[in-house]
């Protein structure tokens, strides 16, 4: 079973357009794409990969948050600086509370492509084709607009390049230097719930930081208080897009697809004979599988077996993504078995993807209570069965929009028509992702204690 970066093509394929009324502009675009720079480079994503090693020996803790979907109508720079530092202070928070590193993932920089669970949308009677991500067609009501353009991809790559460009320069340049602690506060957070508990905080961490700076240990002279690392992941989906940015290193000879440092595989595409299971067979990224109630315990063993044959630590990691209501039953049975078969992987829950639900007047929303509820069960079932509860993944935004219900600021559903803009699913304000980060950073410590 030869692999090749094209090998996929024979392969069923679910949620990639077929519909393309120019396939061979699509083909152009691909090959265009081709000769593109690398978003990111093979040596960052075997540093992903040593830090996800890290998380899978409970050493470390995976923090991966972004977009449901990036879109070009949102792409400013305030946004992405403010998706940047909520994930920063959610990780300063997971630090000090749990004591230990925070791996930075970003839903970022590429999270443009959308499987949907219906391919048409009917408004007033009217059908159209779906919404499938702004790099395949864009989110109007028309049927213009629904029509795949393949020049779209061009244009998602531009975004995720200059996108990665001021991650890079926040992430290295100063922005993230510890002692900016207290300047990372968001304007509105100042009167929410959060506020005070985040400014005593980074009260705290200032004073750890004159502490040893009067010790001689400087933070200007430590690379670990003035800079982060910072990652970027997004569902693997267009694989036509994947397999143009997908270039062998030259150093060890292998392939990374280098449109993100981590790539994963969404519950919709996860057949183990299917393409997407295929192309990421054989790049050597680490590569996320979104677990959900439909995933048998036989079927999650031939997809490690597929995608990790040589039992790699960091190379996995298994994200949980049931629901509320059905996490207790349906993990342990997936847990029980990857534990009982010495896999090395890294758990991760998504309490944001089995928690969906539509209000009468026709919004989708997730409750803040239920996010909280599945990432609870989530560490409750770990511990269980003796495996490390990793890290989490969220749907959330640096902005206050109003599209989950629920947390401190008690949004309402009929709260939610005033600030909703996502372009696909509700995602966690910054205040909610942060109440979440403090909430888990107090059970992480408590863990800790108890365990001490
Ligand atoms: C997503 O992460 O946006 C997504 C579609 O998730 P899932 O594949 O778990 O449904
Ligand atoms: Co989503």
């Amino acid at each position: 079973m030869t692999w090749s970066p094209d090998s996929w093509r024979s392969k069923p394929a679910k949620h990639i357009p077929e519909d393309y009324p120019d396939p061979a502009a699509l083909a152009a675009v691909e090959t265009e794409l081709k000769s593109y720079p690398p978003l990111v480079f093979a040596g960052e994503a075997r540093s992903l990969k040593a830090r996800l090693a890290d998380v899978s020996r409970g050493e470390a803790f995976l923090l991966q948050g972004g977009d449901c979907a990036e879109s070009f109508k949102e792409f400013h720079p305030d946004n992405i600086r403010d998706t940047f530092r909520v994930l920063l202070q959610m990780a300063v928070a997971l630090t000090f509370g749990a004591s230990m590193p925070v791996v930075k993932v970003g839903r970022i920089a590429g999270q443009f492509g959308k499987p949907r669970s219906s391919p048409v949308e009917t408004r007033d009677g009217v059908t159209l084709p779906s919404y499938r991500g702004d790099n395949i067609n864009a989110m109007d009501f028309t049927p213009e607009a629904r029509i795949p353009d393949p020049q779209r991809l061009l244009r998602g790559y531009g975004q995720s390049a200059a996108t990665l460009n001021l991650i890079r320069a926040l992430a290295k340049g100063g922005y993230a230097d510890l002692r900016n602690v207290h300047r990372w506060m968001l304007d509105f957070v100042g009167g929410a719930p959060q506020a005070e508990k985040y400014e005593v905080l980074a009260d705290k961490i200032s004073e750890a930081m004159a502490f040893m700076d009067a010790c001689g240990i400087t933070a200007g002279s430590s690379k670990a208080m003035s800079e982060v690392e910072f990652y970027t992941s997004h569902e693997g989906l267009l694989l036509g897009f994947e397999q143009a940015m997908t270039r062998k290193d030259s150093t060890s000879g292998d392939w990374y697809d280098t449109s993100a440092h981590m790539i994963w595989i969404g519950d919709r595409t996860r057949q183990p004979d299917g393409a997407h299971v295929e192309f990421c067979r054989g790049i050597r990224n680490p590569i996320g599988i979104k677990c959900g109630p439909t995933l048998e315990p036989d079927d999650l063993m031939e997809l490690l077996d597929i995608l990790s044959p040589d039992n790699e630590a960091g190379r996995i990691v298994l994200i949980s993504r049931f629901g509320a209501n059905k996490v207790g039953e349906g993990l342990p049975r997936l847990l029980r078995r990857v534990q009982a078969e010495g896999r090395n992987v890294v758990w991760s829950s998504d309490p944001m993807h089995g928690n969906t639900t539509t209000t009468e007047t026709g919004y989708k929303t997730r409750g803040f209570d239920n996010i909280l509820s599945e990432v609870m069960q989530f560490f409750e079932v770990c511990r269980a069965e003796g495996a490390y509860p990793g890290g989490v993944h969220f749907e959330m935004t640096g902005q206050d929009v109003t599209e989950c219900v629920g947390g401190g600021q008690a949004i309402t559903a009929e709260d939610l028509s005033s600030r909703y803009h996502t372009h696909c699913d509700p995602r966690l304000n910054a205040t909610q992702a942060l109440e979440l980060a403090f909430i888990l950073a107090d059970t992480m410590h408590k863990d800790r204690r108890a365990t001490n």
